[in-house]
């Protein structure tokens, strides 16, 4: 309508936040179930929900906090990553949750007409804050089809390039993948940054959710910046708080990453951070008892899945995620989940969203096992379908198929 020049390059030229499309998907199917979304379907622990019941009236719960965080929630912190995430020589900020740290670092550490590199499938939000900030110069390198590792083949020749990448970012576990990046090929990632001079962010949302005897782990030096969720580990993913561990030897990180902080949220909130320092108290446990209810729901849908075939699925063995590529011949990902919603009431995410066509993502992270079971029972039935009849639409008359 002729508004368009007056709105931001930088906005208009970033994708379309795929959430806000799947959330109208579903307002247009009212009794669609959820595959999509990456949430978890507990609520944070009781006794921390019950503390902060009390501080709603306590005044300093109203006003600002620290930019960086409360002086008892980072220095929690900074023992839990001591503890947990071996990593001893990193300083702490607490952020609106892990997306809020990820565009701090950005604005941070990158300028518009630098060069970053990220691997298919990669993170969404991740990508669209690169867009959004300038950074439009995203080198996008492959992963193993199996193993969903990066390659890292491709990311020394990428960073043998001159002007070199200013930051690599990888997801550990990974979103969409659920793929673990093993310690080797993380050592062997860091130390392709560090001799290039780049920066390497990890993004650890998922720490926790870690199947079949995997150990999640954190690796630390001078060119590496660990990110870390409240969201889906303790149930919060309302309240909103998340990490940043960044190298104290750096000079001048802390006070940069303080501006933007300052100019964002100002403060994580106080309540939100509060929360967070009463699940921390509650621990680990906590959290690994919850995750082990997960895996059955993976069992389920790897299950509902099986109509695409023997090597169709990958990842799921860490974070909630399955990754499954659709046959060939449905090479639009966005038709086919629009047409599992409309049809089977089952929404997954496309994996172009993550710059991947031709598969989907699947969630198994929401959902108690039974509303999971009836979710794959609809999922499966489905992609029967899909397979051996092609999208058939429904209407009044005969049926018309659409592939
Ligand atoms: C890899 C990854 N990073 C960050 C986030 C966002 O987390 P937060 O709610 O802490 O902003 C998500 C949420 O799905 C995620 O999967």
């Amino acid at each position: 309508m002729g508004t368009y020049p007056k709105l931001s390059k930088r906005a208009l030229e970033t994708e379309t936040p795929v959430m806000i499309q799947i959330q109208e998907l579903m307002r247009g199917a009212k009794d669609a179930v959820s595959l999509a979304q990456g949430v978890v379907y507990w609520q944070p622990p009781e006794q921390a929900l019950e503390k902060i019941k009390e501080l709603v009236w306590d005044p300093s719960t109203s006003r600002y906090g620290a930019d960086e965080g409360l002086p008892e929630l980072r220095q929690a912190l900074v023992e839990k990553l001591r503890r947990e995430n071996n990593l001893n020589k990193s300083s702490v900020m607490v952020t609106a949750g892990a997306n809020q740290a990820f565009v701090n670092i950005v604005l941070t550490l990158c300028d518009p007409g630098d060069s970053v590199v990220m691997f298919a499938p990669y993170y969404f939000n991740a990508y669209m804050s690169f867009q959004m900030t300038g950074v439009t110069d995203i080198l996008v390198g492959p992963s193993d089809p199996k193993t969903l590792h990066p390659d890292v083949v491709w990311l020394e020749e990428t960073l043998s390039q001159n002007p070199v990448p200013k930051l690599v970012t990888v997801v550990n576990p990974g979103n969409p993948s659920g793929a673990f990046i093993p310690e080797l090929v993380l050592q062997k990632i860091s130390d392709l940054c560090k001799r290039a001079g780049a920066w390497l962010v990890v993004d650890n949302t998922y720490e926790y959710f870690m199947y079949d005897g995997l150990k999640h782990f954190c690796i630390e030096d001078s060119h590496i910046v660990n990110l870390f969720s409240f969201s889906k580990v303790y149930g919060m993913m309302g309240w909103r708080v998340g990490y940043i561990a960044y190298p104290e030897a750096v000079d001048g990180f802390g006070a940069q990453l303080l501006k933007v902080q300052d100019n964002i949220p100002i403060c994580a909130s106080i309540i939100g951070q509060r929360l967070a320092l009463y699940s921390l108290e509650v621990g680990p446990e906590w959290i690994r008892e919850r995750v082990q209810t997960l895996v059955k729901n993976r069992e389920l849908l790897v299950k509902a899945l099986a109509p695409l075939g023997e090597d169709a699925v990958k990842g799921g063995e860490a974070a909630i995620y399955l990754w499954a590529k659709l046959p060939d011949k449905f090479p639009d990902d966005y038709e086919v989940v629009k047409w599992l919603v409309r049809k089977h009431r089952v929404i997954v995410i496309p994996g172009s969203a993550s710059g991947s066509p031709g598969y989907v993502r699947i969630s198994f992270g929401g959902l108690q096992e039974a509303d999971c079971e009836a979710a794959a029972s609809r999922l499966r039935k489905g992609l029967e379908e899909l397979v051996r009849d092609g999208m058939v639409q429904e209407h009044n008359g005969p049926a018309a198929i659409v592939y």
